[in-house]
Parts: structure tokens; C-alpha cells; sequence
């Protein structure tokens, strides 16, 4: 099982008076090549959620593996290597940064695994072509379309070759003509091997037919139709 939780909870604030307790003994199990949808309302866990799946922080208690890996009592340095090498992440505001390349903000995950300038830009190459960008490899990213800037961040999360590609509310801000662009995007990385996560509201998204499970969170916890 490529993702599998047990009895996952998350407190942010452990014993202080903002104490939150955000996952609630969450258990959860995610096969590979899988795409799953997660739902809830605002504060209900969608995104603390993604960022357990996500190698971000260990849960409070409880257990998830993660890419064949406990993260339980993983110290933060195995953690953070753990999550480059097995998740690429995709944010509602993309995470652009305006100034820098197209080429410079896919290339940027590569940065801390002293990968040569010359393989990594191989690298993104083969994504920007694939995903159509190729053409704006030089501009600063601040300067291209909504769309090229969604293809910029969906490169990123996918310049490693990660197995796992997590997505929290991807569509925001995007028009039904590029969600249902990048939906078919997400079914295509589908059927090259990758699980992906989705954290939307985008009806877009729960209604694709590339969609194998939805799951609800309520409060902080699951409900699994
Ligand atoms: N860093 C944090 N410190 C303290 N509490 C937090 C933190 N992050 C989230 N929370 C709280 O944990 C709960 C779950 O938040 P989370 O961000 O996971 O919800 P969400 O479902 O992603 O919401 P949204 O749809 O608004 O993005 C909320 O009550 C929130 O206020
Ligand atoms: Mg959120």
C-alpha cells in the first residue's frame, strides 16, 4: 500500500490554549495509481490532511507509511528527504515566484540534491514539452498566462519523478476551460503511474471520471461513502 494511516491524529498546539485537534484518529489506505478526491468544508482537515500524506509534519499520534515509510518517529531531516524524493505538491496559488524563469521556478525542487545544471534543465525540458510550455522557458514567470502558470507548477511537482502528487483546492482559481485541462492532465500522470491526491470542492474535479474514490472529511474526520 502506497499510503496507509492508522488511527491518525493531528494536534496543532499540543497543550497551550489554542490547542486545535485538526485529524481525528483518521485511518486510510490509498493503492497505487490511484486518484482520490478529498472533500470537506473550510477547517475541516483537507489540507492538515494532505500535509501528513505529505511528509510536511508527522501526525501527533497514530501511524502513516508513506512511500514504504513510517513517519512516526522520523527525525526532521529523514522526513524532509523522504518528502522530495516521494511527493510533489501543487497549491492553489501555484507558488509561482514572479521574478524567476519558467525554466528556474521547475528546476527549483532539484536545487538541494546537487543534480548539474545541464541534467536538470534536460529534465524540465522533457515536462515543458509535454505539458506545452516549452516556448516560455525564458520568461519570469510573473509574465505568462493563468494556464502556463498552472502547467509551470504542475512541472514542478513533477521534476523528480515523485510517485505521489498532491493537490490542494488546484482549481481555485482557474476557469473550466483550463480545470478541465488540468483534470485531464492529472488522468494522464494517472496512467503513467502516479497517485494523486486532490483536495476540491470543484465539481469538476469529484466528477471526473479519472476519480476512483472520494473521500469526506467532516471536523476532522473521515467518512469513506
Ligand atoms: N498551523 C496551524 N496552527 C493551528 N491550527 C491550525 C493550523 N493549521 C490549521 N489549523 C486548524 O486546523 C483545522 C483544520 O485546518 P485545515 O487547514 O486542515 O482545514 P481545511 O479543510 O484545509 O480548510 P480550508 O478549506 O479552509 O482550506 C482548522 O480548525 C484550522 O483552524
Ligand atoms: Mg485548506
Amino acid at each position: 500500500m502506497l499510503i496507509e494511516l492508522e488511527n491518525t491524529t493531528k494536534i496543532y498546539n499540543q497543550r497551550k490554549p489554542n490547542e486545535v485537534t485538526a485529524l481525528h484518529d483518521v485511518s486510510l489506505q490509498i493503492e497505487d495509481q490511484t486518484m482520490v478526491c478529498l472533500q470537506g468544508a473550510s477547517g475541516s482537515g483537507k489540507s492538515t490532511l494532505l500535509a501528513i500524506i505529505g511528509c510536511v509534519f508527522p501526525p501527533t499520534s497514530g501511524r502513516a507509511s508513506i512511500a514504504g515509510k513510517q513517519l512516526s518517529r522520523m527525525p526532521d531531516r529523514f522526513l524532509t528527504i523522504h518528502r522530495r524524493e516521494s511527493i510533489g505538491f501543487i497549491f492553489q496559488q501555484f507558488n509561482i515566484l514572479p521574478r524567476l524563469s519558467v525554466l528556474d521556478n521547475i528546476t527549483l525542487p532539484l536545487m538541494p540534491l546537487g543534480i548539474s545544471p545541464g541534467a536538470r534543465k534536460t529534465r524540465a525540458r522533457k515536462l515543458m514539452d509535454r505539458l506545452s510550455i516549452s516556448h516560455r522557458e525564458n520568461f519570469p514567470a510573473g509574465q505568462i498566462s493563468g494556464g502556463e502558470m498552472q502547467r509551470v507548477a504542475i512541472a514542478r511537482a513533477l521534476i523528480n519523478n515523485q510517485p505521489i502528487i498532491l493537490a490542494d483546492e488546484p482549481t481555485a482559481h482557474l476557469d473550466s476551460r483550463l480545470s478541465t485541462e488540468f483534470m485531464q492532465i492529472m488522468a494522464d500522470l494517472k496512467t503513467a503511474g502516479k497517485t494523486i491526491i486532490i483536495a476540491s470542492h470543484d465539481t469538476l474535479v469529484s466528477k471526473h471520471h479519472a476519480v476512483d474514490k472520494i473521500i469526506n472529511i467532516r471536523d476532522g474526520r473521515l467518512h469513506v461513502p
